[in-house]
């Protein structure tokens, strides 16, 4: 294998180990998280969905996250970058594939972005306060019928992203995550407290964490692989981009460690402050893609000082959205500029033109593109969020973890780990589940969701 060469243009660092910690964590705590977790569990049937979400992270996610920083810090290069100078050849397609999913999966989740900073304008007009209790359940559909509203919130929402990006990941961000991220679970566990006192709670507890094995088909095991990927932000080289910079010292099992706990917990709070809401009001746990917009405005709208409470949420949501949706397009940013050498600033603001227009069709769909169904019976928006999180990252995933269990030599992932004098005793764990564990999980519910045996 030849050496990783160097990279012609100077990279940022990190300013600090801690640093990198909270923007992985920002890039993994997202809409994922409090959007997606929500709702897919309700659509896949509770408990038995949510354990082998839970297995996914440890056997898959943990390790997966774990190898691409590996990669990412030992090339110190974007995703193409990276696999062409470790092997090249038809590897650096997986770094395409990750350039293509970023590019793919900003286009639409700017536009559920767009739900939440329209939710967050709403919030701070009062509008979730009890004399107007009795209109929250129409915002929602009123929201997703306005064609030109969606268009206004998704580009506010992507305009902020492309400034951000713009200054690089500047401290301001990391400083800035640093403070948001504790907040945001401070007010999760307390809207989880309230959510297990309120009389749906016992439910809930039990709808998200008893297993009823027959509701859990091979097409709910594909979802939970692909929101365990979706949600840490793996299978596309977001991970690997941020620990390509990451300093040396830095001890990367920690890292991957720390990331992934502190993702799976927003996630499960999410669910334990939204579910006791859809059974104490009676709503569907199916209800699909507007169930957090549809259960937290009523406790808000019903709580002492709801309205401030609204306020914090959806600024903490919109700021969660953003530190992901930033990975995202960096990775797609530092493509263009170590290997096209474009300037920062041209493929900041062309690319993030380029996925705004990419966006276009999912803010459409669910107003003038509504009747056009292009995955069963999924909307544009739906079926693109399919297509990335149940193809596009599971089989990006399959790639990197068979690329680092095997391409990648032992040596070189061992030293990478060891660097900074970190002494990783579950390596052999952590080498045993990369290597045949995670790609041959990965590899079975791939095969059989698409139909190959
Ligand atoms: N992990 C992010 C979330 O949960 C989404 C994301 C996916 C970000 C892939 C980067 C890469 O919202």
């Amino acid at each position: 294998m030849s050496p990783p060469h160097k990279p012609k243009q100077k990279r940022g660092l990190w300013s600090s180990r801690f640093g990198f910690i909270m923007a992985s964590a920002g890039s993994a705590v997202g809409l994922g998280n409090i959007w997606k977790f929500p709702y897919v569990t309700g659509m896949h049937g509770g408990g038995a969905f949510v354990l082998f979400y839970l297995f996914c992270i440890f056997v898959v996610g943990i390790p997966l996250m774990l190898g691409e920083m590996v990669i990412g810090r030992h090339t110190h290069r974007n995703p193409v970058g990276a696999f062409n100078s470790l092997r090249g050849g038809p590897w650096t397609a997986v770094g395409w594939l990750g350039v293509i999913s970023g590019f793919v999966i900003l286009s639409y989740y700017s536009v559920v972005a767009g739900w939440a900073v329209n939710y967050l304008w709403l919030a701070l007009q009062g509008t979730f306060s009890s004399q107007h209790a009795s209109k929250v359940p129409e915002l929602f559909a009123g929201l997703l019928s306005s064609d030109l509203g969606q268009l206004f919130w998704q580009s506010v929402f992507m305009a902020s992203v492309i400034g951000i990006v713009l200054g690089g990941v500047s401290k301001g961000l990391e400083r800035a995550n640093k403070v948001m991220m504790p907040i945001l679970f401070l007010i999760l566990v307390f809207l989880a407290g309230y959510g297990v006192l309120s009389p749906g709670g016992p439910t809930a507890l039990r709808f998200l964490f008893y297993p009823e094995w027959s509701k859990l088909d091979a097409q709910s095991m594909l979802e939970a692989l692909g929101h365990a990927l979706f949600s840490l932000s793996l299978g596309m080289g977001a991970m690997l981009t941020y620990g390509s910079y990451a300093d040396e010292k830095t001890n990367l099992p920690t890292a991957a460690f720390t990331v992934s706990f502190m993702d799976t917990c927003v996630a499960l709070l999410a669910g334990i402050a939204i579910f006791p809401i859809v059974f104490t009001y009676g709503m569907q746990p199916a209800g699909g893609p507007g169930l957090v917009f549809k259960t937290l405005p009523i406790v808000f709208s019903r709580m002492p000082a709801g309205s401030m409470f609204a306020v914090l949420f959806f600024l903490l949501l919109v700021f969660a959205a953003l530190t992901s949706a930033i990975s995202l397009l960096e990775v797609v940013v530092s493509y263009y500029c170590d290997e096209q050498k474009w300037s920062r600033n041209k493929a900041t603001l062309v690319i993030g033109f380029l996925i705004f227009l990419l966006g276009v069709p999912s803010a459409l769909s669910n107003n003038l593109l509504k009747d056009f169904h292009v995955i069963g019976d999924r909307n544009f928006l739906d079926s693109i969020d399919f297509l990335a999180s149940n193809y596009l990252l599971p089989l990006g995933g399959l790639l990197i973890t068979v690329f680092t269990g095997w391409v990648i030599t032992t040596r070189v992932a061992k030293s990478e780990i060891e660097k900074g004098a970190v002494r990783f005793h579950f390596y052999p764990v952590w080498h045993f589940l990369i290597k045949y564990v995670s790609p041959v999980l990965v590899a079975i519910v791939f095969l059989h969701t698409i139909g190959l045996f």
